[in-house]
């Protein structure tokens, strides 16, 4: 297909999907529209429903497709005229545009007042901060980048759909302190658009809204061929390391970069090279996840209010002993590292392992059960978080955003397939690293080096990482973000006393921030059920061996 990318200078124009016109598109994109008849342009927009515990249906309009990042999604419509590549002419298209400054994540971008963002940079100012403030420009790049070193690399383009067309700009991003000084105007316009073929049925994706998993329709063979799709990912990626074409990108900018998935370390509260990070929802509030630690559980759960303090009374012996093992469970798996080099030694499961989709929700995959082969049933969107990291990441999180899954040997049985699967996608020849799949051997003395010395991957996951260290190291992680999740909870103090109070009134409302918030609460609900019913089922069933083994 003839996709085109590339990084435009100062002042280039930005693509609104709904600006698009045949005549731009011929203009811009000759290789892929050249004989373009015509153009129109459609929303991606529809509604949805799904039920709060009370009962009460909620219903909600999914605009650009549900984009959960403020991307602008459309579906483009094409007409062609007669010659040149049938394969080349699609009846439509996906275009997607994503603009740093329309991200809501972002929205601390635009902070007004001088001293407001003096404040906040003297709280993002130290390494953890430093790390989520370099990750901004990469959102806008990732995704374009990250598509085009995937057709590069063996087994994996199977796993994605086409880009037809793209474009990006990002020019020089400003500093913390250039930001403080001059706010948004120091940022330039940062965007990105993609045309990429849509993924049409009997391709499906997961139900309702994003992360509700209890609406998702995601079943245990679902899970598993979405799993078995990750593995093939991870299996073809492994032990590539910082010189991977699908992050050796970021290091042509910044060589010192860090190359781990973004969203991951943030979510599970793990410590990028051993910085913890700092809480943007509560960045006044010092002193990370080991609070949680010294916490009175009993007053804290009391406080709580929308229906919080009576799932989490449930779990108060669980918490106690999560209180009582933390800090050494930390010490295993939070220190984590990309191999960047000169970084501090992480921890045990802290070496990257293979590059991760990095937001692999079912609502970012679509599956086909039926179709023939293997390698078509699963197909990925989203590429905007793709770095390095563990496989267990990707495996956990999938797990508890998209599958409502409470039966112990259900979930072993999925994690086994999974496994399986890994082992099948590692390579044991040893040519595979030097030849097709990633030109350079990893370099010497980076993190982990020695794991690959041999650069037999499946010998390489065998001795570092059987069956059995991958279930522990599952248990090990699903336990931090339970414990993260408490703690942020502690933190924002959103979900106690006179807030709590506030937002039952809001929650009442009609309109949008009434909506809002009732949202936000069933969605704090299904969290927090989630992590700590696994929780609990880890320290019952495997909680023996994990604490005697801290
Ligand atoms: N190629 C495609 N074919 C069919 N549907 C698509 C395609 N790309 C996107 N969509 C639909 O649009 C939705 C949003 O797209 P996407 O996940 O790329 O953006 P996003 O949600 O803004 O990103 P994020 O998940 O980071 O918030 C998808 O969940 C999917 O339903
Ligand atoms: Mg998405």
């Amino acid at each position: 297909m003839g996709a085109t990318a590339s990084v435009l200078p100062d002042g280039a124009k930005r693509f609104h999907p709904d600006q698009l016109t045949t005549k731009t598109l011929r203009k811009e994109f000759p290789e892929f529209a050249g004989n373009l008849r015509h153009l129109k342009i459609e929303s991606l927009s529809s509604k949805i429903s799904f039920k709060q515990d009370s009962g009460k249906i909620i219903t909600e309009d999914l605009e650009n497709g549900g984009s959960e990042t403020g991307s602008q999604l459309r579906r483009a419509k094409f007409k062609w005229d007669e010659g040149g590549d049938v394969l080349q002419r699609p009846r439509s298209a996906v275009v997607k545009l994503t603009d740093v400054t329309e991200v809501p994540q972002m929205k601390l971008l635009m902070t007004r007042s001088w001293i407001k963002r003096q404040i906040v940079r003297y709280l993002l100012g130290g390494e953890g901060g430093k790390y989520l403030w370099n990750l901004i420009p990469r959102f806008i790049l990732a995704e374009c980048a990250v598509r085009r070193a995937m057709s590069e690399v063996p087994r994996l383009d199977k796993l994605l759909t086409p880009l037809y067309f793209s474009r990006v700009r990002v020019s020089s991003f400003p500093s913390q302190a250039q930001w403080a000084m001059y706010g948004i105007k120091a940022v330039p316009s940062s965007w990105t658009v993609q045309g990429m073929a849509e993924i049409k049925p009997p391709m499906t994706s997961a139900d309702g809204p994003t992360g509700h998993y209890l609406t998702s329709n995601v079943t245990e063979n679902i899970a598993t061929a979405v799993l078995e799709g990750l593995a093939r990912f991870h299996g073809a990626c492994w032990g590539m390391g910082r010189e991977s074409p699908l992050v050796s990108w970021i290091l042509d900018i910044n060589s010192t970069a860090s190359t781990l998935t973004l969203y991951y370390p943030t979510k599970f509260g793990l410590a990028p090279y051993g910085y913890e990070l700092p809480d943007t929802n509560a960045p006044m509030s010092r002193g990370g996840d080991m609070r949680f630690t010294k916490m009175n559980l009993k007053k804290f759960i009391s406080g709580l209010g929308l229906g919080l303090k009576e799932i989490c009374a449930e779990y108060i012996d669980v918490l106690r002993k999560l209180q009582r093992i933390y800090a050494r469970v930390r010490n295993e798996i939070c220190n984590v590292s990309d191999g960047k080099p000169g970084e501090r030694q992480p921890s045990r499961y802290g070496y990257s392992q293979t590059m991760l989709h990095g937001d692999a929700h079912a609502w970012n995959m679509f599956w086909n059960l039926n179709a023939k082969h293997s390698r078509d049933r699963v197909k990925f969107i989203d590429l905007t978080n793709v770095g390095q990291g563990r496989c267990v990441w990707e495996v956990y999180y999938f797990i508890v955003q998209s599958w409502h899954c409470t039966d112990w040997m259900q979930l072993h049985r999925v994690l086994s397939r999974y496994y399986n699967a890994l082992r099948k996608n590692c390579s044991p020849c040893g040519n595979a690293r030097h030849g097709a799949k990633s030109k350079q051997k990893p370099t010497e003395g980076a993190l982990g080096a020695s794991h690959f010395a041999n650069s037999n991957d499946r010998a390489n996951l065998d001795s570092t990482m059987p069956f059995a260290a991958f279930l522990r190291e599952f248990y090990l992680l699903a336990i931090l973000h339970c414990v993260h999740v408490m703690a942020e909870m502690k933190r924002s103090g959103k979900w106690s006393g006179s807030s709590a109070e506030h937002l039952t009134r809001i929650q009442r409302e009609e309109g949008p921030k009434g909506a809002r918030v009732r949202k936000d609460v069933v969605y704090q609900k299904l969290l927090v059920t989630r992590v700590l019913r696994l929780a609990r089922d880890i320290l019952r069933y495997a909680g023996g061996c994990i604490v005697q083994s801290l």
